[in-house]
């Protein structure tokens, strides 16, 4: 495996660079905006394709670099399905993986610090965010954060992990880059309570001033999402109740961006093509299958997702490449289900 971990000295964020071989896809889990040109040199030094950029939670402390990333690679945002960050690609809820090519992370949702934090374990390590730092917990006083669900993520989740698993947190402040579950269960000082009301009444009582970033960061943080907007504008859309008429013309291909996860929660809209999201530019090349359909096949190509950001992306990409007549369907795969849209498992 191939694995980097960064360290933005301004917000003591951590990030990690994930990928399984050279040459291969890479994963990046909470980057951070400023560093962005750094992971793009890096990804390039390492000859590391992006497909996917997780945050464990919304920051508060900096401004993610999960939509710069994604307006320059292309690649899938990630995070829970509670986050209120307006516009990601795939929400993740407790027990979904996040997948690339040779590498399968599980998500485990850790609430406590914020309400949308969420853990992701692979079977030597596990990616914390701010739920267990070394020789510490992320402070719950603020963005929904709640110090009983916090006992609750690390006592009844995270420390029953194996105790050789490494923990990676998304901070430290003191110079430390990793630990094991058997090492913060012992030393831990956050740890070392005898009932969730004693580690309630740790919690309340901090008193940490509120972090130099916040007024700015969280508010940045809840709108990465531009590229619906973007297509919106140029009326590149169709409605669920226009897509529906169009479903089944001899002119039209339905493309399907989602994962075989996705696919199966949901179903799919009968008669369309699977293209998954990481695979669409490799099919918009001048030999590929969408352009022979579309080129060759004289269809229009439209594309869908779970929350129309995928497909507004490749709406961007498939107009990029000369297919003037690529749309999507905006609004939630939900829309479709509103406008009793077809959907077969
Ligand atoms: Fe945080």
């Amino acid at each position: 495996m191939i694995f980097r971990q960064l360290f933005d000295s301004t917000s003591s964020t951590y990030s990690y660079l994930l990928a399984s071989r050279h040459g291969g896809e890479a994963l990046i889990i909470d980057p951070v905006l400023e560093r962005v040109d750094r992971y793009i040199q890096l990804l390039k030094e390492l000859d590391l394709r992006l497909v996917k950029a997780i945050d464990t939670h919304l920051h508060a402390d900096h401004i993610t670099g999960l939509d710069a990333l994604r307006e320059r690679t292309r690649c899938i945002t990630v995070m829970g399905e509670q986050t209120k960050a307006d516009v990601v690609s795939i929400r993740v809820a407790d027990g979904d993986r996040v997948d690339i090519e040779g590498l399968s992370l599980e998500a485990l949702y850790t609430p406590g610090h914020t309400d949308d934090s969420y853990s992701y374990i692979l079977p030597d390590r596990v990616f914390t965010g701010d739920t267990l730092l070394i020789r510490g917990t992320g402070r719950t006083d603020f963005q929904n954060g709640d110090a009983r669900a916090q006992y609750d993520s690390l006592f009844g989740r995270l420390l029953k992990l194996p105790e050789e698993t490494m923990v990676f947190p998304a901070h430290d402040y003191k110079g430390d880059t990793v630990s094991t579950i058997g090492e913060e269960k012992a030393f831990n000082p956050r740890l070392q309570v005898k009932s969730i009301d004693e580690y309630v009444e740790l919690m309340n009582n901090l008193n940490l001033p509120n972090p130099k970033m916040m007024d700015v960061a969280v508010p940045a943080n809840m709108r990465i999402g531009l590229a619906r907007d973007i297509v919106a504008e140029r009326g590149w859309t169709l409605t669920a109740e226009e897509a529906k008429e169009a479903l089944g013309k001899p002119d039209v291909a339905l493309v399907d961006l989602r994962e075989d996860q996705e696919r199966r929660k949901d179903g799919t809209i009968p008669g369309s093509l699977h293209v998954s999201y990481p695979d669409l530019e490799e099919s918009l090349k001048a030999d590929g299958l969408l352009q022979h359909l579309a080129k060759g096949g004289g269809k229009r190509l439209i594309f869908f997702c779970t929350y129309g950001q995928r497909s507004a992306m490749a709406v961007q990409a498939a107009q990029a490449a000369g297919l003037e007549t690529a749309r999507h369907i905006s609004g939630r795969l939900q829309a479709w289900k509103a406008a009793h849209g077809p959907l077969s498992r």
